[in-house]
């Protein structure tokens, strides 16, 4: 029997990203097919565990990073299933009416969302697809919630690499900057060529038999797709170097994903 919060029709049978990388921050919201693909991929290439919370560490940067700068809504693409450090427990700690969406493509991530979000006013989760830009701005939710006649952050945060040229990843950015107000920031994470490129080819290739396929670009190819938005200093860096806490000691990220943030031009 499923566990209760399993919602309708999830497929149980085939890895999937958010619910892998939920296991590897220490979640309980995925199954053995998970379990096995993360160790499986831990195995090829360590580190990957170790990324998956640089990358999260990061987002939570990033989100206070952007709430100090005067950002009062946040749309968060890929958002994932609920853990430590969710983006509206850091923007809402910040400013405590600040206005939230979480958008995924995981039945999993948005029930569990909203189940969590029962009660708070400012923040709601819907499901969404980022290859499909202009569903996600209509949607009633988002547009109920956020006022995109003032600034928002748009978070792309490792998941822009599940994206493939064929899904034209710059052209999605664009429409987030038509459709947002000069102030506006975008912040994304995304997977780059490691050093150890077999272990991450490995990876690569278990993340082809599941509905998110990986796609790792070179630095200047992320920039690239960046059109409508300015790259702010330090520009696109290992994830652990942005902004880095500075009691954080931790041995520095491998150089497998870079991050930074935009702003609308
Ligand atoms: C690695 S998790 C990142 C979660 C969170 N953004 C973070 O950085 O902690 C990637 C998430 O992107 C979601 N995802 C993958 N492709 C997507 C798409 N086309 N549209 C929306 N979400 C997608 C997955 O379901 C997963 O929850």
């Amino acid at each position: 029997m499923l566990p209760h919060w399993v919602p309708d029709g999830v497929d149980i049978t085939t890895p999937n990203a958010a619910r892998v990388y939920d296991y590897a921050l220490g979640g309980f919201h995925n199954f053995d097919v998970d379990r096995r693909f993360l160790e499986d991929a831990e195995r090829a290439w360590p580190g990957l565990v170790q990324l998956a919370h640089d990358n999260r560490a990061f987002l939570g940067r990033v989100v206070r990073w952007l709430a100090g700068a005067g950002i009062r809504q946040f749309l968060d693409i890929g958002s994932g299933i609920p853990t430590l450090g969710n983006v509206h427990q850091v923007a809402q700690f910040a400013v405590p009416d600040a206005r939230v969406v979480y958008v995924d493509t995981d039945p999993v991530a948005v029930a569990h969302s909203r189940r969590i979000l029962t009660g708070n006013r400012f923040a709601t989760a819907i499901e969404g697809d980022l290859r499909r830009p202009q569903d996600i701005l209509g949607h009633p939710e988002v547009t109920g919630l956020l006022d995109f006649s003032e600034p928002v952050a748009v978070l792309m945060v490792a998941v822009l690499h599940f994206i493939g040229d064929a899904d034209d990843p710059a052209g999605i950015l664009r429409q987030f900057a038509d459709a947002t107000v000069a102030g506006s920031c975008v912040a994304i994470s995304h997977s780059v060529p490691a050093v150890d490129a077999v272990g991450q080819e490995y990876v690569r290739q278990l993340y082809g038999r599941t509905p998110t396929s990986l796609h790792v670009r070179t630095p200047a190819q992320i920039a690239g797709l960046l059109s409508g938005w300015q790259i702010l200093e330090p520009g696109l860096v290992p994830i652990s170097d942005w902004d880095p806490d500075p009691e954080d000691d931790d041995v520095p990220a491998q150089w497998s994903a870079v991050g930074g943030v935009a702003r609308r031009t």
